[in-house]
């Protein structure tokens, strides 16, 4: 009898050190609530298009983790006390849903029904285990494993010490446009002078690498002008003259002067 409850509360002890917060997210909230959907998509759904792009029934965990870290309690305050109050915050609504409570933005929610209260049917220690979970995620890591641009972070760290304008080059193999460029306008000198004493050009094939900033794949060649603070200066799509190249460029050194 004895060995039999040593080894019951052995294996019930095995079995909660073994919940991750990851595990219970799958099990009990995956079903309804995806990973991670980028920023550009999720706002393009929700605030242009109705939700009727991603058809999503509930808030993301990036969306979630989001409004909760920047919503709730002090998020500028002491870590473990916010973590405390988006904990509670999270505890309380999977027991008792309203959307009264919620931090979602109106504008989103309203898409949504009411979350299930999950009243018997989750833990307390996987209530722990998954609201740690969603302090902890970070939709940064996401991006990075599923982005590389060694070329982009490089220009980038090279365009801050010396204060240039990333151009980023969109082209794409077979583009009938982007050789045509390539052989009357960037091989011209005026051109390349200009393009070395204020930008720093990355090239990046759209058909076999991800785009940085959220940016969307589209037509070939498109130019793409983001200032050392990766804000986005000017969209360019398709092929011009030297002399109408020449003029873009002057173009966004004035925009970048202007500003500062
Ligand atoms: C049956 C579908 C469903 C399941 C399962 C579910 N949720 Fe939700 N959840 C929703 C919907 C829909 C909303 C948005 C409406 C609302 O806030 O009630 C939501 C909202 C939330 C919110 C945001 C509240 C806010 O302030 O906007 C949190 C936090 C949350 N869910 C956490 C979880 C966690 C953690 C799990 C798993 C343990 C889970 N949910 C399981 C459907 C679900």
């Amino acid at each position: 009898m004895r060995d039999y409850l040593t080894s019951l509360l052995l294996f019930s002890s095995l079995l909660t050190a073994e919940i991750t917060g990851k595990e219970v997210y799958e099990n009990k909230c995956a079903s309804c609530h995806k990973l991670y959907i980028p920023a550009s998509e999720l706002i393009e759904n929700f605030m242009e298009q109705n939700n009727s792009i991603l058809k999503l029934d509930a808030p993301t965990i990036n969306q979630i983790v989001f409004r909760l870290k920047n919503r709730i309690g002090d998020p500028k305050g002491d870590e473990d006390i916010h973590r405390m109050e988006v904990d509670s915050f999270v505890a309380d609504y999977l027991m008792n849903p309203d959307k009264s409570k919620s931090v979602c933005l109106p504008k989103v929610l309203k898409y949504f029904k009411t979350m299930p209260s999950m009243k018997g049917k989750i833990s307390v220690d996987e209530i722990d285990a998954v609201s740690t979970f969603l302090y902890d995620y970070n939709p940064d890591e996401h991006i990075e494993k599923k982005l590389e641009f060694v070329g982009y972070t490089k220009a980038l760290e090279t365009a801050k010490k010396e204060n240039k304008i990333i151009l980023l080059k969109l082209t794409r193999e077979h583009c009938h446009f982007c050789q045509k460029m390539d052989q009357e306008v960037f091989s011209d000198t005026e051109v390349r002078e200009a393009l070395n004493k204020d930008f720093i050009v990355v090239e990046i094939d759209i058909g076999k690498e991800e785009l940085p900033l959220k940016l969307k794949k589209g037509m070939t060649p498109t130019f793409v002008f983001v200032h050392k603070d990766e804000e986005i200066m000017a969209k360019i799509p398709g092929s011009w003259s030297k002399k109408d190249f020449l003029e873009i460029l002057k173009e966004a050194v004035k925009a970048k002067g202007e500003e500062k």
